[in-house]
């Protein structure tokens, strides 16, 4: 299993100031814990709670409808084309990223098992859309249109331009290359869907886009370029069960959610940095900054008091960031919690040769990249403590689809114990609807009139555009 490793934020190792006296305070929550543990299990089937999520990795239906389609589509494309935002591209991105092995898209067909290349366009610049456009060849492009509320101007608009192009390209047979992910009641997507006859797969009601990467959001591209999505479910299942145990002593994602809460209400680190040291892992960084973002950002509680909760995630990546960002998190505010992601074995391992007698580098050779990149983990961990930094530190055995169907269950679970530390909805996400609303608007999208004519008042009086 994952570990999690918590000592370098209790005031014995960092002191009084900026630790936390965290037997104290482990036995302190231990009933509200177990309470927040207990309403999340028995909550996860109850219509509205929007905890489906927590039933992914049971998902049989799913799993045997996404295999047989992914089977039947075999051999037949070179590239797979995502088109999403947010939380429908985010978790799909960061686990292929992680699990294909890196620069996947750069080997020939045989080294990719004669699987296809992946693309996940989740944002809409158009000058990146058209480079991506440019080198697709689009009858050997299977397309898959995914958003949950059916009609998000950006998918939309992508998938827009898409269609026409095939359609130009393809004729009538453009339909057999196009895949919609979506939900089965509402949504334009839907509707294009059924009137264009796509393949369609259904996202379960109560579960959120951030929280969907193991429903068929993700797990459909996953099988389509070969990764074993039973063995991500089986990850699931199991860190499911660890997950379910109440009591803290032995709940990794309840001791982070504790340990975050309390080093921002207590001890003001109001920034989560997440630094993997893996630059395959990298995405997942991105994937955990929307989620902690998007999940625990909010101005209300559920007593409709305003609150303003949620830390700042920050992403940083091992040893990248050690050349840049880690001056501020030794000798800058000290505001942070950082989380540090390793590895335990590397799928590789890098001799470095033995070829200079120099003295200030010959200390290198005969040594491998892997020990002078765990070297270089530790001490960054070692100046943190000098500096009272608070720090914990995340390590999985290896990168494998099972430890990363674990890691990032235990990381939603760790968001939905926080939300309920925090006391607000940590499903919802109103000030993303606001923005949205306000696209709509500004792009003269039916029944938005009114704020379309406030929103322009506004833009020219107040930001003189
Ligand atoms: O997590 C979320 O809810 C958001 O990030 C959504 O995933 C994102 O806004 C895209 O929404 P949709 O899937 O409805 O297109």
């Amino acid at each position: 299993m994952i570990e999690l490793n918590y000592r370098n934020i209790t005031k014995e190792v960092i002191g009084e100031e900026n630790g936390l006296d965290l037997s104290k305070e482990f036995k302190d929550y231990k009933d509200t814990i177990k309470k927040i543990i207990t309403d999340l299990n028995s909550n996860k089937d109850k219509p509205g709670q929007n905890l489906q999520w927590m039933n992914s990795g049971y998902n049989e239906e799913t799993i045997w409808y996404v295999k047989e389609y992914a089977a039947m589509v075999e051999n037949r494309f070179d590239n797979i084309l995502i088109l999403g935002m947010g939380g429908s591209a985010l978790g799909g991105k960061a686990l292929c990223e992680a699990i294909l092995p890196p620069y996947w898209n750069y080997l020939t067909k045989e080294q990719r098992n004669n699987y296809p290349r992946i693309f996940f366009l989740d944002n809409i610049d158009p000058d990146q859309m058209n480079a991506l456009l440019s080198i697709l060849d689009l009858k050997k492009t299977l397309v898959n249109v995914i958003t949950k509320s059916g009609s998000t101007a950006e998918v939309m608009a992508q998938y827009m331009i898409l269609k026409d192009k095939m359609e130009k390209e393809l004729g009538d047979d453009y339909r057999k290359n196009v895949i919609a992910t979506t939900d089965k009641n509402i949504g334009i997507l839907k509707q294009l869907s059924d009137q264009e006859g796509y393949k369609t797969f259904y996202i379960p009601d109560d579960i959120g886009g951030r929280f969907s990467v193991f429903s068929a959001v993700g797990l459909l591209p996953f099988a389509l370029v070969g990764i074993d999505i039973e063995e991500i479910t089986q990850g699931v299942k199991d860190m499911d069960l660890e997950l379910k145990n109440t009591n803290i002593e032995s709940n990794i994602a309840a001791q982070n959610a504790l340990i975050h809460f309390l080093m921002d209400v207590k001890k003001g680190k109001k920034i989560s940095v997440m630094m993997p040291y893996s630059n395959r892992l990298r995405y997942i960084a991105d994937w955990y900054c929307q989620l902690w973002a998007e999940s625990l950002g909010k101005e209300k509680d559920k007593n409709n008091n305003t609150v303003n909760t949620g830390q700042t995630p920050v992403k940083a990546i091992g040893v990248t960031d050690q050349h840049s960002q880690i001056q501020l998190y030794n000798e800058g505010p000290n505001d942070k919690i950082i989380n540090f992601l390793r590895i335990k074995e590397f799928d590789t391992k890098l001799e470095i040769p033995n070829i200079f007698e120099y003295t200030g580098i010959s200390y290198l050779c005969g040594k491998s990249i892997n020990q002078l990149f765990n070297a270089e983990a530790d001490s960054t961990m070692a100046s943190l403590i000098d500096y009272k930094r608070p720090n914990v530190t995340i390590t999985i055995p290896k990168i494998s689809a099972y430890y990363l169907g674990q890691l990032l269950y235990m990381f939603e679970v760790q968001t939905a114990i926080t939300g309920a530390l925090y006391n607000i909805d940590p499903f919802d996400q109103p000030g993303v609807e606001q923005s949205k609303n306000y696209t709509y608007a500004l792009m003269g999208r039916i029944g938005y009139e009114d704020s379309a004519n406030e929103l322009k008042e506004k833009l020219l009086t107040e930001i003189n555009i």
